[in-house]
């Protein structure tokens, strides 16, 4: 390999370490480190002690349990609970996904091969297409759909029965699933961010899974800088681990740690090169905007959408960013993080750059 191609490679390598989503082979470690019932989830109590109640007492009843819903932010266990559910009730699990359901058929044939009791999860359940979701709202309720054979005045529709089976859906954006479909769940599940000494038990957890030697302060560093999401902390594991293998004596300790996560560009608070750039073009190129975010986007040499969807959503969460309807502002929090004095009057007199757009 060229010393271009390593450059590049690398580059695709520290984006993609601070993202919340999985890809490629990361999937593979990833069901490795999953927990297997619900005794072995770490953190989200609420929801563990809700799900829990609903799985019980259908194991009581001996029937299937209500329709569940999961929403939440990527990384924070939605597959990994929909797994435990299936694993709970001791049932077979099928999964596919809303983008892979194009057309009603592709969910008919799913529905007519489930055994009772099954449960089938829909992960990004907001991205299926619309005859498909009104196909789901009658199995859901009815444990029935309409098979149309042919085209046309010809056409039929012919009902097929389905046994009662569990679908346990998954959404990173509850906001966008209609409200007839929402409804037919008989319980969400809404996961939150995890705290930091939730995040270290998982860290603790994965190293002992994988074998990696590690302090208490080693786990406490990393788990700091996760961004409240265990999918990034089993990956900073994985890439500290790296680093204490290959420089130090294989020992996760604090200054381990530390070192590797600087040399992996993941600050103190999890923030990484792209959220420190778009902090750093706000502030420093414009006064601290408001900006749009198109314009923000090329400043950092970035898509727009990157921009949005991966950098946006920590900074407003860590209170970086705001989002107001002239533009991006940041806040005397971003200023602060960058070591530079904040303006008396943040966003005034720098609004120009706003009115190209949003
Ligand atoms: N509560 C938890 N305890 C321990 N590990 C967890 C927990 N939640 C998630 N993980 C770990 O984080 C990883 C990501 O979890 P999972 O794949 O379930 O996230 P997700 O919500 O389905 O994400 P996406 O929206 O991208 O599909 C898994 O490998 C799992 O090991
Ligand atoms: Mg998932």
């Amino acid at each position: 390999m060229r010393d271009d191609d390593l450059d590049l490679a690398e580059e695709q390598h520290l984006r993609s370490l601070t993202a919340a989503e999985a890809e490629g082979d990361e999937r593979a470690v990833e069901a490795a480190l999953r927990p297997k019932s619900l005794d072995e989830v770490v953190g989200q109590t609420r929801v563990r002690e809700q799900l829990g109640l609903v799985l019980e007492a259908a194991r009581q009843r001996g029937r299937a349990p209500d329709h569940v819903l999961l929403s939440g932010p990527p990384g924070l266990g939605k597959t990994t609970l929909a797994m435990i559910i299936a694993a709970e009730m001791s049932a077979p699990l099928r999964l596919t996904s809303g983008p892979a359901i194009t057309h009603a058929g592709d969910l008919a044939a799913i529905l007519s091969g489930m055994n009772d009791g099954d449960v089938l999860f829909v992960d990004e359940i907001h991205r299926m297409s619309r005859p498909a979701e009104e196909m789901l709202y009658m199995a859901m309720e009815d444990f029935r759909v309409d098979v149309v054979i042919g085209k046309g005045p010809g056409a039929t529709a012919i009902p097929l029965e389905i046994p009662p089976f569990t679908l346990v859906g998954a959404t990173t954006r509850a906001g966008l699933l209609p409200g007839p479909l929402r409804d037919r769940f008989g319980f969400t599940g809404h996961l939150e961010f995890y705290e930091a000494h939730e995040l270290d038990r998982i860290v603790h957890r994965s190293a002992g899974l994988l074998g990696v030697e590690l302090t208490d302060e080693g786990a406490a560093e990393i788990a700091s800088r996760s961004r409240g999401t265990p999918r990034i902390a089993n990956r900073l594991l994985r890439r500290v681990r790296d680093f204490a293998q290959v420089r130090a004596d294989g020992v996760v300790t604090l200054p381990v740690s530390h070192a590797a996560l600087d040399l992996y560009e993941v600050d103190a608070l999890g923030l990484d090169r792209l959220d420190r750039a778009v902090i750093d073009a706000l502030c420093r190129r414009f006064g601290g905007g408001p900006v749009g975010v198109s314009t923000l986007a090329v400043a950092v040499g970035e898509e727009r959408e990157t921009v949005e969807e991966v950098a946006e959503p920590f900074l407003v969460r860590m209170g970086f960013l705001a989002r107001t309807p002239r533009g991006r502002i940041a806040t005397a929090a971003a200023w602060r993080h960058l070591g530079l004095p904040a303006p008396s009057t943040p966003g005034v007199g720098q609004g120009d750059a706003a009115l190209f757009e949003d």
